[in-house]
């Protein structure tokens, strides 16, 4: 098999992203296209209906391309070239981004489907039929595209952890953190490296990617390649609970991003907590409340720590945020915390239990009764590391993630240096 290198993934991001602009697959563009309010609607658990309201408005290349990279549903081999150029789709064949059918079901070699596309390219062989999907979502974010797994690509404990596709906490993130230049940025339980390309992007020199999930660090390592960051990017395999960055001394940062799993799971109870992606522990809070501390000591003087989450109970988050900061043996810096639209305990079961089962709920909210749990609401948590004495200021919204505007406007400026 041909290796690729990161110079050709990133040859090749490149000019696939150019299609896709041209084809109208950009952020701004792509709700009203699909006729759905956010990109977020755009997921493959949902196809069915999507393709319906495909049908009557997207027009037709970019239709496909929906289809194609969030629905997950196939495109003859032909069509993609036309729409997609032979270099991209050989390029992404290689790096088993995509795949190719044969007769609707045979998987086939990559290199064999390279060795087609070469000759029909050079008009020496004959259509075969063949099909492809994507075995990745693809997100336009600003002007970057990142590829995570599925909504809906199920996890199996210990044997394949998928990477957390795009949700409502990725986009809050990337909207509330300020962007004054930096010289470096850790992206802590980074999945597909959303937040750090980001960074990246717009203003960070260098970032260092930690996720505890193998395979997010492939998929960080992928998305800088393709939108051609890669050559500023170390990675870390390890979990926020260990000592993960030892090997690279005393290193700190001016900006810590987290967006730590945090799905409360008393007791193993809840089935969307099973993914690493989502489970957060018992309270939900385990990974937040270490991220925090560990980003303490990883702090640079005058750094910030940005991180996002659903906490329990909000009316007594930032006591316990005090707390962990008074038990990380650091107790300075400006702490302000933003809380959003707050759900009840006797609800949040839908979501953490995908109502499953009215026995899965009985369990899951007597677990919750049980640990105190009366309400989850969104949240935002900033540190600046000012040296001050510590201090917490809290704001209180009904709407906070799903208010981009506020988030850019404001969130992102209140700890602005
Ligand atoms: C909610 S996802 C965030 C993904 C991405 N940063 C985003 O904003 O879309 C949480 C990530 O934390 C990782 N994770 C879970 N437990 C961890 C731990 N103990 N240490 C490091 N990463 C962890 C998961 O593998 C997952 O990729």
């Amino acid at each position: 098999m041909k290796r690729v290198c990161a110079h050709h993934a990133s040859e090749a991001g490149k000019l696939l992203k150019e299609r896709l602009e041209h084809y109208g697959y950009t952020a701004a563009n792509l709700p009203q296209a699909a006729g759905v309010p956010s990109v977020l609607h755009l997921v493959s658990n949902r196809a069915d209906a999507l393709e319906a309201t495909l049908k009557e408005k997207a027009d037709m290349p970019l239709k496909e391309l929906i289809r194609l990279f969030l629905l997950r549903r196939v495109l003859p081999l032909e069509q993609s070239i036309e729409l997609l150029g032979a270099v991209v789709i050989s390029t992404l064949l290689r790096l088993r981004a995509l795949c190719c059918l044969e007769s609707d079901f045979h998987l086939v070699n990559p290199e064999d489907a390279v060795k087609v596309i070469e000759e029909l390219e050079g008009k020496t062989g004959e259509k075969r039929g063949f099909k492809i999907f994507s075995a990745v979502a693809w997100w336009p974010v600003e002007d970057l595209l990142i590829a995570t797994d599925y909504g809906d690509t199920q996890h199996a404990a210990g044997e394949f952890e998928p990477v957390m596709y795009l949700s409502l906490d990725s986009y809050a993130l990337i909207s509330a953190c300020p962007r004054d230049a930096v010289e470096n940025v850790l992206d802590m339980c980074c999945g597909s490296g959303v937040q750090g390309l980001v960074a990246l992007r717009h203003y960070a020199r260098q970032a260092t990617f930690l996720d505890v999930n193998p395979r997010a660090l492939a998929f960080s390592r992928f998305n800088a390649a393709l939108n051609g960051l890669h050559e500023r990017c170390s990675f870390v395999e390890g979990s926020v609970h260990e000592d993960f960055l030892r090997h690279m001394g005393a290193k700190k940062f001016e900006v810590i991003l987290a967006n730590p799993p945090f799905v409360p799971n008393p007791d193993g109870t809840a089935s969307a907590a099973g993914p690493l992606y989502s489970g957060g522990g018992h309270d939900g809070e385990e990974v937040h409340k270490i991220s925090l501390q560990k980003g303490l000591t990883l702090l640079a003087a005058g750094g910030r720590f940005c991180s996002v989450a659903e906490v329990p109970n909000p009316e007594s988050f930032p006591e316990r945020v005090k707390e962990w900061v008074y038990q990380a043996g650091q107790p300075t810096g400006s702490i302000q915390i933003f809380t959003g639209k707050t759900i009840a305990a006797e609800e949040y079961w839908k979501a953490a239990t995908q109502e499953r089962s009215a026995l899965e709920w009985n369990r899951y909210l007597s677990g919750l009764r049980r640990l105190g749990v009366s309400r989850v609401a969104e949240a935002l948590v900033f540190l600046l590391q000012d040296g001050s004495p510590l201090s917490v200021d809290v704001i209180t919204r009904s709407a906070l993630w799903q208010d981009s505007e506020y988030l850019q406007t404001h969130v992102a400026h209140c700890m602005a240096s």
